[in-house]
């Protein structure tokens, strides 16, 4: 088969003809003709989307028209454009939409069927109207359509580490997608490709700049250049959001100090932000990292986050704007375990905080490792609205090297009970307000995104940017179907590529964590870029900062004991999961060497020894990245060869870091357990 070459910019919307000839037939019956009703950006871009999608999918002309059509038909339209045209969504439909919710539904008129994509806005029908097309393109049955579906989260936002240079913070996919030096006055037509993407997927925000933030991110010059992203964005529904320096009155303003109890500091981010909104109206708001690894906070001046949140969330309200503000909190003094800090920092401010203040939290306590046990502020702060922070850029997963489908970690994060108010109290549930009340909530989740022609460095991990959207779109999505959904539209929805893909997708994260950190272990990798093994690494001046500090490896065990006799920090779990990660016994062999100091003897689950298990693990691990890359070589003939020669590459790589893992691991780990290895 001579299969065409593809470089993969077009991510999951891969328009291509339907291949199943039943589904053909019955696509092509039903879209007799389409109609987008309205005027404006956004119907035009529905317009432009479907003059591209439909022809292609259907392999066919499907006429256009301008008003209501007499043939089976596809009819788009807000709820608002639909009833001028006569066609009545009853109010409880449209209110139980909200916003942002669609429907898709079959609809009789007289002898023709049409198929009605419409929402209360016209950024809500885009969004259906991209569901509808994963229809096709996932050769879905068409027949008696009645979807409605609303997101349940309200704030899904990507966020970039994106410097004004044009490098990324943990970027592996090249570098910035962001021009600053030709905007406002050059569009590059890639900002729509963008937009379209984030816009398929339900996303709704971009935050465009670095936690590690620069001052001239709020200059008048680069406002205008962020202003020029906003217009390009505002007809996608994505609304930009920016990370600003808290020392930005100072380093821009020329005042004495940044102490945001002082009123002419006030003063200077009011001038500031009614500037930005004057550029920028719809503007979503700021994401701060304050006090964090050397960013300027409110502490310097003997404040605290409340302060430094509340002036900023009390200037953004009015314009009706979102302040999250970063928990990611280490300070040595406030607590030797770096897991436990944030709470101990954030939970006495619980009931301080500005009704439009998030407080955001990584999935765990210590920093976007292979697996971590849920964040213990999930659940512990009832009057603040808890943003979620998820991080697609695999900084500490092998980054654009090694293929690890990441939504099996997210949802084994959001699945996770806190038991915050009795069992239910997902993270999941905390996140979209429901366990304490609130009426909004927020996901964000550090992009992966780049120049990269095919955007993420490696193919499959579009994936993961794919399965965040669709995630924060509707959480109770399974790690599975958007894995399928994700790879008809990628790649083929022939069987014989479906199946084997999902298997190597769905295995890839478990698979990573057993090469990499299994049972538990955090944080060995090398030190600063982390990249590969550094289970020996003891340089750095924090100790939290060296991989001896997490794994506590000596001749007697391994792993950091937080139960009740060590830092305590299960402590800052409810019951019953606090006793449950408090015993050896009953904690999850999971998190094993999270929570406990183990002998090398400890017999597991298994009926191994933990010395023997881990070396199974790093074992196991391996052996799944090798037959991840048989499969991928038996479909050599099945997907094009670019991408299949780009793909194979990685996995070699992949498959050497593996072994390099294990090698390093045991080796590392043997010197202490070395007595062990015979299953003692
Ligand atoms: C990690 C990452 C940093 C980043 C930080 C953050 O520590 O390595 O590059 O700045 O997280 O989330 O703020």
């Amino acid at each position: 088969m001579n299969i065409k070459n593809e470089d993969g910019y077009e991510l999951w919307l891969r328009y291509r003809k339907v291949d199943d000839p039943d589904r053909l037939a019955q696509y092509r019956e039903a879209i007799g003709s389409a109609v987008v009703l309205g005027e404006g950006a956004t119907a035009e871009i529905m317009r432009t989307e479907l003059a591209r999608a439909l022809p292609t999918l259907l392999d066919k002309t499907v006429p256009f028209l301008m008003e209501k059509p007499n043939s089976n038909a596809l009819v788009v339209g807000t709820a608002g454009e639909l009833e001028a045209a006569g066609m009545t969504i009853p109010q409880a439909q449209r209110d139980a939409l909200g916003k942002e919710g669609f429907l898709i539904r079959s609809h009789q008129a007289g002898t023709n069927t049409w198929i009605v994509i419409t929402g209360n806005a016209g950024t809500a029908v885009l969004t259906g109207l991209f569901h509808f097309l994963r229809l096709l393109q996932t050769h879905q049955d068409l027949r008696g359509l009645d979807i409605a579906s609303r997101p349940r989260i309200c704030h899904r936002i990507l966020a970039h580490w994106d410097n004004l240079d044009g490098s990324i913070e943990r970027g592996y996919a090249g570098t910035s997608l962001w021009r600053w030096d030709e905007l406002p006055e050059r569009i590059d037509p890639r900002y729509h490709d963008y937009a379209r993407s984030c816009a398929s997927i339900g996303l709704n925000g971009t935050c465009l700049n670095n936690v590690n933030a620069q001052a001239k991110s709020l200059t008048s010059e680069y406002l205008r250049k962020a202003a020029a992203l906003a217009d390009v964005f505002r007809p996608y529904g994505i609304r930009i959001y920016l990370s600003p320096v808290f020392s930005a009155p100072m380093k821009l303003g020329g005042l004495p100090t940044s102490d945001p109890r002082d009123p002419a500091v006030a003063a200077w981010w009011k001038d500031k932000v009614d500037e930005v909104y004057r550029l920028i109206p719809d503007f979503g708001g700021f994401q701060v990292k304050a006090n964090s690894e050397g960013q300027p906070g409110p502490q310097d001046y003997g404040a605290n986050h409340d302060d430094g949140a509340n002036m900023l969330a009390e200037i953004l309200a009015p314009h009706d704007g979102t302040l999250l503000w970063r928990a990611f909190v280490y300070d040595v003094s406030v607590d030797a375990d770096r897991a436990k800090c944030a709470n101990k920092e954030f939970v006495p401010l619980d009931g301080k905080f500005r009704p439009n203040v998030f407080v955001q939290a990584k999935n765990g306590p210590i920093d976007f490792q292979p697996r971590e046990p849920f964040h213990p502020l999930f659940g512990a702060m009832e009057k603040t609205p808890l943003a979620l922070e998820l991080q697609i850029t695999q900084e500490y997963l092998g980054q654009s090297i090694h293929l690890v489908y990441l939504a099996g970690m997210w949802k084994e994060i959001l699945d996770s009970d806190t038991y915050a108010k009795g069992p239910g109290s997902t993270v999941a549930k905390v996140v979209d307000g429901s366990v304490f009340g609130h009426s909004t909530s927020c996901i964000i989740a550090v992009s992966n995104t780049g120049s990269d022609r095919n955007w993420c460095g490696h193919h499959f991990s579009q994936a993961n940017w794919y399965a965040y959207g669709r995630l924060a779109w509707d959480y109770e999505l399974s790690e599975e179907t958007i894995a399928d959904e994700w790879i008809r539209a990628t790649w083929s929805n022939d069987p014989q590529v479906v199946e084997p893909l999902k298997t190597v997708m769905l295995g890839s994260w478990p698979a990573c964590i057993d090469y990499m950190t299994p049972l538990g272990l955090h944080h060995i990798m090398q030190e600063g870029h982390h990249y590969g093994p550094g289970p020996s690494f003891n340089g750095a001046w924090r100790k939290d900062w060296n991989s001896v500090y997490y794994h506590r490896a000596d001749t007697e065990g391994v792993g950091f004991n937080r139960s009740s006799s060590g830092s305590n920090a299960v402590s800052q779990y409810h019951s019953p999961l606090r006793e449950q990660f408090d015993s050896m016994d009953t904690c999850p062999e999971k998190f094993l060497l999270w929570f406990h100091h183990v002998p090398w003897g400890h017999r597991l689950q298994s009926g191994r020894t933990l010395w023997e298990e881990l070396q199974h693990r790093y074992n196991e691990g391996v052996a799944f990245v090798e037959d991840m890359q048989r499969t991928w070589q038996r479909l050599q003939t099945h997907v094009d060869p670019q991408r299949y020669k780009h793909v194979s590459e990685r996995l070699a790589h992949q498959l050497e870091n593996a072994r390099l893992w294990r090698e390093v691991c045991i080796d590392y780990f043997g010197q202490f357990a070395r007595g062990f290895s015979r299953g003692q």
